[in-house]
């Protein structure tokens, strides 16, 4: 395997995350992402190009393309397994990376993250927050696991691979030209649309 700098990287890269790939798979997902993508891109007029930062096998860019049909698609994603599906979609620009290497060419009207910040080491984060808004003109979406102070949860039986924290927030004070347009949260218990207990918060540059 290749060599990566975080412990993180490597149980991304690896069987933990190949397992990942091949567990959540479900059009039922899609069907949430698309009810949860639909607020969201609800306040975001003018998106043609959309990064995703980790992005698995794309079922959030199912849902946005669902959404916005002409939309022009990137996706970075460390896993060989996922890669490989996220390619195999056709329409998608794949940078199979570590974000932690990442180099932005390219601006997207929406730069986003979903489920990631909270898995990687928090050391690496304001390398990460510095890639994602630079990877945006306009637009940065952060959906992940909130909490007022940083803390970090046992996941699936692994240690050192759960933080939760005020990302946006984090981003907003080291930016303060992203404004925060609207934010929400999505219940495990929702009847109809399951997701996890994420927040996701929408920023835009103003300057
Ligand atoms: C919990 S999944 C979330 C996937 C997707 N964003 C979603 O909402 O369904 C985390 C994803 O981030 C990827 N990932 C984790 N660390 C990464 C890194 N350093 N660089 C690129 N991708 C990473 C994993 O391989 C996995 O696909």
């Amino acid at each position: 395997m290749k060599q990566f700098k975080t412990e993180q990287e490597k149980f991304w890269a690896g069987e933990f995350g190949n397992e990942y790939a091949s567990r959540n798979k479900d059009q039922e997902i899609v069907a949430a992402n698309i009810a949860l993508f639909s607020k969201i891109l609800s306040k975001a007029p003018q998106v043609n190009s959309v990064i995703e930062f980790g992005s698995n096998i794309g079922l959030n860019l199912r849902a946005i393309k669902q959404l916005l049909p002409n939309v022009e698609l990137s996706a970075i994603e460390i896993n060989d397994l996922a890669v490989k599906q996220l390619k195999a979609m056709g329409d998608i620009k794949v940078y199979h990376d570590s974000i932690l290497e990442f180099t932005t060419d390219a601006k997207r009207d929406l730069a986003f993250i979903k489920g990631v910040l909270i898995h990687l080491n928090p050391e690496v984060l304001q390398s990460v927050y510095e890639k994602i808004y630079q990877s945006s003109n306009r637009y940065v979406c952060v959906v992940e696991y909130y909490n007022p102070t940083p803390v970090e949860l046992p996941y699936r039986g692994h240690e050192g691979k759960l933080f939760k924290r005020d990302f946006a927030g984090e981003l907003m004070d080291k930016y303060p030209d992203l404004k925060l347009i609207d934010y929400g949260f999505c219940y495990y218990r929702d009847p109809v649309f399951l997701q996890d207990d994420l927040t996701w918060f929408l920023m835009e540059k103003r300057g």
